[in-house]
């Protein structure tokens, strides 16, 4: 069997976290390389894992025989690496936000599409259980037309390292809406059927000044990455996005890493012309759950209702990583490119970059909810 050999480009948090003890169990895949600017940790991590090389540079990086290659820097970096690997004829599977820019984003997929590689942006939330789920049950046409999508990730205290790149705009584009925003604008996009352009966004977002001997109690729980405080924070911390499509159809979005609520929580509300369909969730490795379930609840116009039940849930996250590591590999074995989500990333790095342009900044808290 041909064996897929993957370079890492980056291996921090979410590398260590997923794709390396995920990937290395697979049987068609190879941990053959990796480059990160700190190579130590590069060592250790090829120590760990047991990654046959380690590279000084990520040109040296791609002159090995490397099949595919995963972009799981900080976001600035995405673009230059991603373009690099297409021209050297490799796989890219490039973290979120993929890139900041809806001309570079297409740039890369002539690119890939010239030299016959991927470029996938990593949407792996598409692979939880009940986002399959969602998509089944709206596929059999059970809400007719849909209409409306409210969507959002609201975090009460889930920034992945304040005062780490995740928060310095050069480094990381932007706040919240490129952090969590790309993981919901990918479903909710995908939600509409024969979605049309957007004829206006608005986006109001909130800046937060920070008491800085405080920050390490702001970050995640759960994000034991970066937690030093390099850079300025200068990016949003919460974001309301609303949109409207030709033909009427409407998009909200609400993010937040630091809304006032006692919960963490994910969810997608669509209405359609014959009812709505609630999924109630939580996203990523936060264990602040209001509900020890994940579900979707759909009713009806007239009167019907079903409610589906998701156990397992702390396993959830981990298990989508695997399919998202199953489908690169079907996808490159196959050599079939996965063109809707090559498509639909960059309608969200679009949508992303006109909701920036149309930006109405607030200092302090999200103070509504
Ligand atoms: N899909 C998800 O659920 C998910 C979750 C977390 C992070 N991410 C994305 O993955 C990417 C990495 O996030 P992370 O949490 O692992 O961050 P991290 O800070 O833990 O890791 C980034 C790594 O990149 C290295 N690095 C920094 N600058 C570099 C450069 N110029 N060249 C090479 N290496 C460089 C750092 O040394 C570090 O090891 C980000 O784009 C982030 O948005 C995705």
């Amino acid at each position: 069997m041909k064996k897929i050999n993957f370079g890492f480009v980056g291996c921090g948090w979410i590398v260590q976290k997923t794709y390396l003890p995920i990937l290395k169990q697979m049987n068609e895949a190879t941990l053959y390389s990796v480059y990160d600017i700190d190579e130590e940790k590069a060592q250790k991590c090829a120590v760990e894992f047991g990654i046959k090389q380690v590279f000084h540079s990520v040109d040296d990086l791609l002159e090995a025989p490397v099949d595919a290659v995963i972009i799981a820097t900080p976001n600035c970096t995405h673009e230059a690496y991603a373009r690099k690997a297409i021209m050297k004829n490799k796989h890219v599977i490039c973290e979120k936000p993929t890139v900041l820019h809806t001309s570079d984003y297409e740039q890369l997929q002539e690119a890939a599409g010239k030299q016959k590689c991927l470029f996938l942006p990593a949407y792996v939330n598409r692979f939880r259980s009940e986002i399959m789920e969602l998509h089944k049950i709206l596929n059999g046409g059970i809400l007719g037309n849909i209409h409306t999508v409210e969507a959002g990730w609201i975090r009460k205290c889930g920034y992945p390292s304040l005062g780490g790149w995740f928060t310095n705009k050069q480094y990381a584009g932007g706040g919240v809406l490129v952090d969590l925003g790309p993981h919901i604008l990918d479903i909710a996009l995908t939600l509409f059927q024969n979605r049309t352009e957007p004829v206006k966004a608005t986006l109001e977002t909130w800046y937060k000044n920070y008491d800085l001997s405080q920050v390490k109690n702001y970050s995640a729980q759960w994000y034991d990455g970066d937690k030093g405080l390099h850079y300025d924070i200068d990016v949003e911390t919460s974001a309301f996005g609303k949109v409207i499509f030709t033909g009427g159809k409407i998009l909200n979005v609400r993010l937040s890493w630091n809304a006032p609520v006692e919960h963490d929580e994910t969810y997608f509300v669509v209405t359609g012309e014959k009812g709505k369909l609630i999924v109630k969730t939580l996203f990523g490795f936060s264990t602040n759950r209001a509900d020890e379930l994940n579900r979707i609840e759909v009713l009806q116009n007239e009167g019907n209702s079903t409610t589906i039940v998701f156990d397992d849930v702390a396993k959830e996250q981990m298990k989508s990583f695997n399919r998202l590591c199953k489908y690169i590999i079907g996808c490159i074995l196959k050599e079939e490119s996965p063109q809707e989500i090559t498509d639909n990333g960059r309608n969200v790095v679009k949508l992303t970059e006109l909701l920036y342009q149309n930006e109405k900044a607030k200092r302090g808290d999200m103070e509504v909810f």
